[in-house]
């Protein structure tokens, strides 16, 4: 793998930009070890809460024309499970960040201190899934709560804190910096966008929950957006996430200002080679434009 292609979040050494989005593969130490395999520079988890949770029944992840729509329902094992996971996946020496969620700051501190016991490289907080009450989006929309969360769980651990946030809110910027002026070491953005179908036979929502996230090529330009506007406000590195599919997808987020990406949904369409045609774009493009490092091409596009 090419030197060029290799950067730094937070402390934490990636071989490339590419890193797994919460969420999808992230269940279990042999998904998250084969996305490894498949060349991601970081993987993150499943989000994890302090209890183990069934999530909501079926159907739970529709296909639309532009993307998937998805009302999960946070189903997971409780962090606390994931150790055996995390033994599997901790061998290939790739950074692990597991996501984590609570119902209030003090869980999500909890589930903080249980992640960085279990193995976690750095935690980033999900303060933005736009389908579950009482926590999600509800905190990542107000940034007092937002504060209050991100202070809670750096009293708790030394591991860099990413906080990955929803475009649902009028103003990302001031939820950003609320992030980064607690200590945030690093900030995700997006998470999906509240979305809904209906079927119009059945005359019924697609989704057993009604309402849910939308992810894939429709949000791409409004996490383009969101990736941009941060990037100017906060002095911590940005990680582009929403709707990458290609090379170009990937170079569009780090001239606005990404550090590194995030994919999710292209995995479900082109499989985990999205990985290496990805890094591998990337690559290319760098030194075609002459630069020595993937980092010296985030944020060129603020320049205009
Ligand atoms: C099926 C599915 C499950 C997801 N679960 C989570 C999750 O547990 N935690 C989280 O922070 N984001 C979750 N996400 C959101 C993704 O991490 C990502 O922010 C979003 O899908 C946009 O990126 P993409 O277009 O590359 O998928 C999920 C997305 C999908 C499609």
């Amino acid at each position: 793998m090419s030197r060029r292609l290799a950067t730094e979040i937070a402390g934490l050494k990636l071989a490339n930009p590419t890193m797994l989005a919460a969420g999808v593969l992230g269940l279990t130490g042999s998904s998250l070890r084969k996305v490894v395999e498949a060349g991601a520079g970081a993987v993150v988890t499943k989000s994890l809460g302090l209890k183990p949770r069934e999530g909501y029944s079926n159907p739970t992840v529709v296909q639309v024309d532009c993307g998937l729509l998805n009302a999960m329902g946070l189903p997971n094992p409780g962090v606390s499970h994931f150790g055996e996971e995390m033994r599997e996946v901790k061998e290939t020496g790739v950074p692990i960040i597991v996501s984590i969620y609570g119902f209030s700051s003090e869980e999500f501190a909890k589930a903080a201190e249980v992640a960085v016991n279990v193995g976690a490289d750095a935690l980033e907080l999900n303060v933005s899934c736009p389908h579950v009450e009482e926590t999600g989006a509800e905190i990542g929309s107000d940034p007092e709560l937002v504060t209050e969360v991100v202070r809670k769980v750096k009293n708790k651990v030394d591991k860099p804190v990413f906080v990955k946030l929803t475009p649902n809110v009028a103003n990302i910027v001031e939820v950003a910096k609320a992030a980064v002026e607690t200590g945030a070491e690093a900030i995700t953005a997006i998470n999906t966008v509240r979305a809904m179908a209906i079927e119009i036979e059945t005359t019924r929502p697609l989704l057993a929950n009604k309402i849910g996230g939308l992810s894939g090529p429709a949000i791409k330009p409004i996490a383009v957006r969101c990736v941009y506007e941060i990037y100017r406000e906060v002095d911590v590195p940005v990680i582009g996430c929403g709707g990458i599919t290609d090379w170009r997808d990937a170079v569009e987020f780090m001239l606005a200002g990404a550090s590194a990406v995030q994919i999710g949904t292209a995995i479900a369409f082109k499989g985990l080679e999205v990985f290496k045609s990805v890094t591998r774009g990337i690559d290319a493009y760098v030194r075609k434009k002459g630069f020595g490092s993937v980092k010296d091409i985030v944020g060129l596009a603020q320049n205009f």
